[in-house]
């Protein structure tokens, strides 16, 4: 198991992926937002909200200047996910900044006052290039727990960012899954997740990738032969309506 390292600092996952989240020791719900660095461009995802801001955006200026951030990517509209994003635009203030999310999120989060470009992934085939020719690709995630969630598959690392899906509320945390985390899971998709049939769905899609590892916007990165492990485990988990009472 990897160790987490400093949590004050940002932290790399991969040579180009880095952690850029708040870490507080009360919270059991941390939020992980990412800074995918490719070339002189930066993707910044799941930025966060407004009480995570300072931390996120210190963290961010320590790897890169904010304008080689061309693009934000919001899994979906939650305050969790995209709360500041308004302070984000300031801070990166770059005119052909873009927010990629599915049409259904853009609705949503229009109402934060946003100024950037629109990108809806489901009006342009869910890919993206980056200006290296580096392609990313959107998964829809419907109803997981917002009807227009989407996961990024970056072919190049073979990296998916899962937004709420593979979540985990843990009372010690760390940014690296250890033994027995599928349980950690559990809680959280049994509350914010609509049914096992929509989990299903979702990962008989990602079935099809190549995944070297999922970094959710909640919880633990989780990689390797755990990746397969966290598949059987949500595909067999009742959630949402069927805990429901009949
Ligand atoms: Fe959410
Ligand atoms: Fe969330």
């Amino acid at each position: 198991m990897k160790k987490t390292g400093d949590v004050n600092e940002s932290i790399a996952i991969t040579r180009d992926i880095h952690w850029v989240g708040f870490y507080e020791r009360s919270t059991r719900l941390h939020c992980n937002p990412y800074l995918l660095i490719d070339d002189q461009e930066a993707v910044l995802f799941d930025p966060g909200s407004i009480p995570d801001f300072p931390v996120v955006m210190r963290k961010v200026i320590d790897l890169v200047n904010p304008g080689a951030i061309s693009l934000v990517v919001a899994s979906h509209q939650d305050p969790d996910v995209c709360g500041n994003l308004a302070v984000v635009e300031d801070v990166i203030s770059r005119p052909d900044l873009r927010i990629a999310a599915h049409a259904h999120t853009h609705r949503l989060i229009q109402h934060l006052a946003l100024s950037s470009d629109r990108f809806a992934v489901d009006e342009h085939g869910y890919r993206l290039r980056l200006a290296s020719g580096r392609t990313l690709e959107f998964v829809p995630m419907p109803f997981l727990h917002s009807p227009g969630a989407i996961a990024t598959y970056d072919p190049k690392t073979r990296s998916l960012f899962s937004g709420d899906v593979f979540g985990a509320l843990v009372e010690e945390w760390d940014l690296f899954a250890g033994p027995g985390f599928p349980e950690n899971m559990a809680s959280f998709h049994q509350a914010y997740m609509p049914s096992n049939a929509h989990l299903r769905a979702a990962i008989r899609r990602l079935r099809q990738l190549d995944i070297d590892r999922i970094l959710p916007q909640h919880g633990s990165v989780i990689e390797g032969a755990q990746v397969a492990e966290a598949f059987d485990f949500l595909e067999a988990l009742p959630c949402g309506l069927d805990l429901e009472e009949r």
